[in-house]
């Protein structure tokens, strides 16, 4: 990847317009009624005098926001006017099975020119959002996704909401997306990365602040690879929610706030000052790849002297508690890619050698098996209505975002040492040969994805079916 090329794109972004979504009052109305939210073609300016080709729902990188409370049901209809067959799927939401969005799995895919009528309630309060789950590697990278917003019971008070959509994005030098979806060799290795990275849709400009101001940021990842490491310089942002479910306050571990593919971190962000002064938010996750996303620019007015010190944290979660005694166990283990080793798998039913699988584009196996379509025989079986712990081994060279659909997951343990705090997610971050342990519920019937959100990886065989019956 290119790194100087993002850095030069950060660099010729000073003019861009403000991509900053504000998310008003918290008694904004919420969203009512049905909606339709058109799939198709559109142009979008990621760079300042420029437009690039995109995908977008109603037009719009990222796609409109979704805005509900808890009880609401939603009723949105996708209507497709891409030139191929398309779902929606709403990560992390507690839907119910057919609602679910995945093609073949729980519904057909929608055909270009159809549409498909998506009905759900919005269960649990917290930062979601929606893609496509056909051809997700193109389809997603190509500008669709946008976020849902269920509205916290009792929000922290703070002066300004804020939510970045984390993107980036392979342009070539006309600001095209390159067009080499599927690409072996991002399969095999980290999936794709770009070089131009976004926030709600455009490279952002400076953001101006106000001394004194207390922020809540939610930050979605819906970029396919790229895994974000924000380091908030001269700043102590608190984490209050991952993946929409709250923690108790505390400083991001490492000091870095982590943000994987299609995670969501929610950040309290109190901004001492002083007036005027000019502070970057720096992207360090990978080693010699740091870049500038942004800086946070004081304006010469503050907002009051003393900085606020209400409490911060959300209410627990209200989430079905695994009883870890009586839990079933399992385990899933992820296989393959580059330096992982991998001689042979179960394919289309039967046993597979690396070379034969690597022509038909799949380098990577869940428990042996390398996933074809959505729609395999179960991985793992899960008894309706019981907990079960599932621990996570990663055999690869490479991280992987692991998300289950349909079930909040809580992490218990990482690399077999108890978690430091109760965590609920949707998807984890397995590092390269580690592990983790997770427990759950499982409340929700039906058959429901697991698999790497990396789509690259999951359309090289990184998924699998698991049945809560
Ligand atoms: Cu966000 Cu199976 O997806
Ligand atoms: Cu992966």
């Amino acid at each position: 990847m290119n790194l100087s090329r993002r850095q030069f794109l950060l660099c010729g972004a000073a003019l861009a317009t403000a991509p900053i979504i504000e998310l008003g009052a918290a008694s904004t109305p919420a969203s009512e009624g049905s909606r339709t939210l058109v799939a198709a073609p559109a142009r979008a300016r990621l760079l300042a005098g420029t437009e690039t080709e995109v995908w977008a729902y109603d037009a719009q990188v990222p796609g409109p926001l979704i805005r509900a409370r808890v009880g609401e049901l939603l009723d949105i209809t996708l209507e497709n006017q891409l030139p191929q067959p398309t779902t929606l799927h709403w990560h992390g939401m507690r839907v119910p099975n057919p609602m679910d969005g995945v093609p073949y799995l729980t519904q057909a895919p929608v055909e270009p020119g159809g549409r498909f009528r998506y009905r759900f309630a919005a269960r649990t309060p917290g930062t979601f959002w929606y893609h496509p789950h056909f051809r997700t590697a193109e389809q997603q990278d190509r500008g669709l996704h946008g976020v849902i917003v269920v509205a916290d019971d009792a929000p922290p008070m703070v002066d300004r909401e804020l939510l970045w959509v984390l993107d980036d994005w392979r342009l070539d030098g006309q600001a095209s997306i390159v067009d080499d979806f599927g690409d072996l060799h991002d399969a095999s290795h980290q999936g794709r990365f770009g070089n131009t990275a976004t926030i709600n849709g455009a490279v952002p400009p400076d953001l101006p602040v106000r001394a004194g101001e207390r922020i809540r940021l939610r930050l979605v990842n819906v970029a396919n690879a790229w895994i974000y490491g924000l380091d908030f310089s001269g700043h102590a942002p608190l984490v209050i929610a991952y993946d929409g479910h709250a923690v108790p306050p505390h400083p991001p571990p490492g000091g870095l706030v982590v943000v994987g593919p299609a995670q969501r971190v929610d950040l309290i962000i109190d901004l001492p000052g002083p007036r005027g002064a000019r502070f970057e938010v720096v992207d360090r996750f990978y080693r010699n790849r740091s870049y500038k996303l942004l800086d946070l620019v004081y304006t010469e007015e503050a907002l009051r002297a003393q900085p606020l010190t209400a409490p911060v944290g959300l209410p627990a979660p209200s989430l079905p508690e695994p009883d870890l005694e009586r839990a079933e166990r399992h385990q899933v283990r992820f296989t393959g890619g580059a330096m992982g080793g991998l001689e042979s798998a179960r394919f289309r039913g039967r046993n597979t050698g690396i070379r034969e699988l690597a022509r038909a584009g799949k380098v990577w196996a869940i428990n042996g098996v390398v996933a074809d379509r959505n729609d395999e025989p179960p991985a793992l079986e899960l008894g309706l209505g019981r907990s079960h712990v599932i621990e996570f081994v990663n055999e690869t060279a490479f991280p992987h975002p692991v998300h289950l659909h349909g079930h909040p997951i809580k992490i218990i343990a990482v690399g077999g040492e108890p978690a430091a705090r109760a965590t609920w997610r949707d998807t984890l971050l397995l590092g390269p040969r580690s592990s983790a342990t997770v427990a759950l519920v499982a409340d929700n019937p039906g058959r429901w994805m697991l698999h790497c959100h990396i789509p690259e990886h999951q359309e090289a065989g990184m998924m699998a079916v698991v049945s809560v019956e």
